[in-house]
């Protein structure tokens, strides 16, 4: 069979108030990404070589978010939102000169992934993503004759007998270009809603005689998102699937259910995670690699053998080299740390990098800004960062250098030598004990 060029209509003009944020719903993150990048992932996913956007006149960030990943030209405006079939005829000048297959999918049904969908592309007529709901409510009923699709009829206009189907329309349809938007051109608003309804094109197929048909994907994997409480059950759902992914290819995790993953995480096989991880988006965690409690990581990758935590936190541009230690409340930003270097304790570690088998003393702190700009701290290979040191960017310490505890490191150290940058020790042998009986008696003499 040879496939015809795709194209994807992502619907996102609804106005989201249920979610009653201030934050347009499609751009609501799930897994650390935008509902609407995973609708993206999918139609890119599925070969789309054209993707359009319909977007509300009433929120321009969703404008400019498209723009910004798939360029002006992938954004349709729909002003008013009159119906999802209105909102398809938007994205017609959009698909101008386009000859294939269109599907249609929502941007706020951010589990749908391309192996979910592709099988809609199989026919020449009408093909839509049904599910069967658990509980059907306000769903397109789909109306089965055998294997032909006869109709889909909306909750509202549903008779009693209708609204006891249980097969639901997920919103994904897909037909020929032209097809379906000369099918749309057919489409009134005479409703319960008085909107245009993209379900109407299947009964007019159906009766125009192109082959009009259902394929059935989970309910999970359709789920669409409209309130807060959704958004968290779609996470929940996203959550389990990745770690169950993880799991499969041999990330041990004790107890998945506390790991929270983004949706570019990489782990491999190999590594531990051990309870109450939480990972933000571009993390790479090497096999081999052991993530403790209580760590957060993101932007950062773990190369095998190093350990992170209890209680770490790896920012971007954090590149830990194998056998690396990061311990606890530890930050690490924008440092590449060599082979088997070692921050154990309470430091911040920003902008930089550290020299194979450094260590780094307990309250290092690289003093990186200095209000306006940041700079950089150089530690050599070999080199030993004394308790407390605090290293003034811009600086350099050599390679096998030290510096000493409760230094302030302003200048650059060469290689093998000992920094000091602290007050000499002063000692007054006596003295503690003659303020002390002076104190003791004065107190006594008061009564
Ligand atoms: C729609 C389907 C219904 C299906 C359900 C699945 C129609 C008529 N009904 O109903 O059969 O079971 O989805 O969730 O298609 N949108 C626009 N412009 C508009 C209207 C909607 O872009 O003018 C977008 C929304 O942002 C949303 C999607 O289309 O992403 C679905 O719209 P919504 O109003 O939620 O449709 P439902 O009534 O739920
Ligand atoms: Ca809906």
């Amino acid at each position: 069979m040879t496939t015809r060029p795709r194209a994807a209509i992502i619907l996102a003009a609804g106005q989201g108030t249920r979610m009653k944020s201030p934050l347009p719903k499609v751009l609501h993150p799930v897994g650390g990404r935008a509902m609407l990048d995973h609708a993206i992932d999918a139609a890119e996913g599925l070969g789309c070589e054209r993707i359009v956007v319909v977007v509300g006149a009433h929120s321009p960030e969703v404008g400019a978010h498209v723009t910004r990943r798939l360029g002006a030209g992938a954004v349709a405006v729909q002003d008013p939102p009159l119906g999802t079939g209105h909102a398809v005829l938007a994205a017609r000048k959009a698909l101008h000169g386009f000859d294939g297959d269109v599907v249609v999918t929502y941007g706020d049904v951010p589990l749908l992934r391309a192996n979910d969908i592709a099988p809609v592309f199989a026919g020449n007529g009408v093909t839509v993503i049904g599910f069967e709901a658990c509980d059907p409510a306000a769903y397109g009923r789909l109306i089965l004759e055998g294997e032909t699709l006869a109709a889909i009829v909306e909750a509202k206009e549903a008779s009693p007998d209708q609204l006891a189907v249980t097969a639901c329309n997920s919103g994904v349809l897909a037909a020929p270009a032209d097809l379906l938007f000369g099918l749309l051109d057919r489409v009134g608003n005479a409703n319960a809603k008085g909107e245009y309804y993209l379900t109407d094109v299947v009964a007019l197929a159906r009766d125009a005689g192109h082959p009009t048909r259902a394929v059935f994907a989970g309910e999970d994997a359709v789920m669409g998102v409209n309130a807060q409480a959704e958004l968290a059950a779609a996470e929940a759902l996203f959550q389990k699937v990745r770690r169950e992914d993880l799991l499969a290819a041999g990330v041990r995790m004790p107890a998945p259910e506390t790991v929270y993953l983004s949706w570019d995480t990489e782990i491999g096989p190999g590594a531990v995670v051990e309870p109450y991880v939480m990972f933000g988006p571009g993390a790479r965690i090497a096999g081999g690699a052991r993530i403790r409690s209580f760590s957060h990581i993101e932007g950062a990758v773990v190369a095998a053998g190093a350990e992170v935590g209890p209680y770490a936190r790896l920012r971007p541009g954090a590149d830990l080299g194998p056998e690396v230690k990061v311990g606890n409340f530890v930050e690490v930003k924008n440092v590449a740390m060599a082979r088997g270097a070692k921050a154990n304790h309470l430091a911040y570690l920003g902008d930089g990098a550290v020299g194979e088998g450094s260590n780094i003393g307990a309250g290092t702190i690289f003093c990186n800004y200095d209000g306006f700009n940041k700079h950089r701290t150089e530690v050599g290979p070999g080199a030993f960062i004394g308790s407390n040191s605090a290293l003034v960017a811009p600086v350099r310490i050599g390679a096998g250098a030290m510096t000493g505890s409760g230094s302030v490191i302003t200048e650059d150290v060469p290689d093998g030598a000992l920094a000091l940058g602290r007050a000499r020790q002063e000692v007054r042998p006596g003295w503690a004990e003659r303020f002390m009986s002076a104190m003791r008696a004065r107190k006594a003499a008061k009564g």
